[in-house]
């Protein structure tokens, strides 16, 4: 999958530098061009030679040639790449790119690039499980950026935990597998929901639920990622899309929703039902706010909602596929077997929120992906970017069997 493949190699100044000239080495191997850019510091660790002569290329270490006045352009490296990889990347790198500090070429090029990151964290134990390393890994996974995670062993210390840098067979692997991936929904058209719906009482009030949209939008991302054209569909949330391809289709209330589903579904391969619709709205919306001094309101009536998933069950065509997420409190499996079966689903994303970090507004979720043939496979919690990768493998591997 690397044949032909750009690939930006950073490297910076940490012990676990040496390891790169393998990782250039396997690349070329591969069939990949790559251009190495180093940090100043990484230059104490391995030479600019090492790595020029085994990528075959110049390596890029300041933002000019100093001798010509060569100028290089960060803009024009990161469009190039099809995939950058920051290996090793010591804290103070994992900081810089996590908080935007671009002073050097390394983090000028991450900035601009519009390809995948990876980054293989390396460094000595403590500085590993610092809590501000561990919060810029993970804002750098918030941002979309894969962390290739460091192998516990012997350190550069003599001390032994976690913080070496994976070895470059497996950082290729990574690079191979995503490649791979990126592929695997080339030529679909997926639908997703997402967020919660907003069913009005009046100008100034609704009914709704916690959802923040994190989930639906992290599986739209990964589709788009993976080659998808996305439509997603969104109940009301303060959050964007992080791949500019996925289209958004706003709308606030369940039949809104139904009806931009039902507008989208004939069209599409796969649908995901990822959105927290309320099941029911009030029978009446006043024009005006309600006075609590004057109009008063003692109760509020309520008719059902369209169940959306159940609607695109009953119309679902031949090599279609439809996935439906639970949410539930208690019996838990039953419950979503159920609707599995009620909805005419393909499977069944489940959620509890007995699980401390899964459900609504959190960054991570645990999910367990229940089958009609009452099959299931369950899911350690993981941020919901990773879950969003576990529900689209389950989804190609449906499309494989299709
Ligand atoms: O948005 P986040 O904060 O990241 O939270 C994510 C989430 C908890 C919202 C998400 O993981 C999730 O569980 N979504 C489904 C929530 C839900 O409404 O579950 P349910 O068990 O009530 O519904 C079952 C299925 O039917 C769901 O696919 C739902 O989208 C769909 N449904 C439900 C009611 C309805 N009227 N129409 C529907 O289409």
């Amino acid at each position: 999958m690397l044949k032909g493949k750009h690939i930006v190699l950073g490297i910076t100044g940490g012990i676990a530098a040496y390891k790169s000239a393998s990782l250039v080495r396997l690349l070329v191997k591969a069939g990949a061009d790559v251009q190495v850019i180093m940090t100043p510091n990484a230059k104490e660790f391995i030479t600019p030679l090492t790595l020029s002569t085994l990528s075959g290329k110049p390596v890029i270490s300041e933002f000019f040639t100093a001798n010509t006045g060569e100028w290089h352009s960060h803009v024009d490296l990161g469009l190039w790449a099809d995939a950058m990889v920051v290996a090793p990347a010591t804290a103070s790198t994992i900081a810089k790119m996590a908080n935007g500090v671009a002073d050097n070429m390394l983090v000028t090029t991450y900035l601009s690039a519009k390809a995948p990151v990876f980054v293989a964290p390396a460094m000595d134990l403590d500085m590993m499980r610092h809590p501000s390393t561990l919060r810029n890994i993970s804002l750098l996974q918030s941002y979309g950026n894969h962390i290739i995670e460091p192998a516990e062993g012997e350190l550069a210390s003599h001390l032994v935990g976690k913080g070496r840098m994976e070895e470059p067979e497996n950082i290729v692997k990574a690079l191979d597998t995503f490649f791979e991936k990126e592929l695997s929904l080339k030529g679909k058209k997926i639908l997703v929901t997402a967020g919660p719906t907003y069913e009005k009482i009046d100008p100034v009030r609704f009914i709704g639920n916690y959802s923040s949209g994190k989930m639906g939008y992290a599986i739209a991302d990964c589709a788009a990622a993976r080659g998808a054209e996305v439509v997603l569909i969104s109940g009301p949330v303060s959050i964007i899309p992080t791949q500019p391809s996925v289209r958004v289709v706003k709308v606030e209330s369940a039949k809104e929703m139904l009806a931009e589903c039902e507008r989208a579904y004939p069209d599409c391969n796969i649908a995901i039902m990822t959105a927290a619709v309320a099941d029911y709205a009030p029978t009446e919306v006043s024009d005006k706010k309600i006075k609590r001094e004057t109009t008063g309101i003692d109760s509020i009536a309520l008719i059902k909602n369209p169940d959306i998933a159940a609607t695109l069950g009953s119309k679902k065509k031949d090599g279609q596929i439809l996935v439906g997420f639970a949410l539930e409190t208690d019996n838990e499996i039953n419950n979503a077997l159920e609707k599995l079966g009620r909805k005419n689903l393909d499977m069944i994303v489940l959620n509890s929120l007995r699980v401390a970090g899964a459900g609504f507004r959190t960054d991570t979720n645990k999910i367990s992906i229940c089958y009609p043939d009452n099959t299931r496979t369950d899911y350690d919690l993981k941020p919901k970017t990773e879950v969003a990768e576990d529900i689209l493998d389950a989804v190609t591997e449906l499309c494989k069997k299709d």
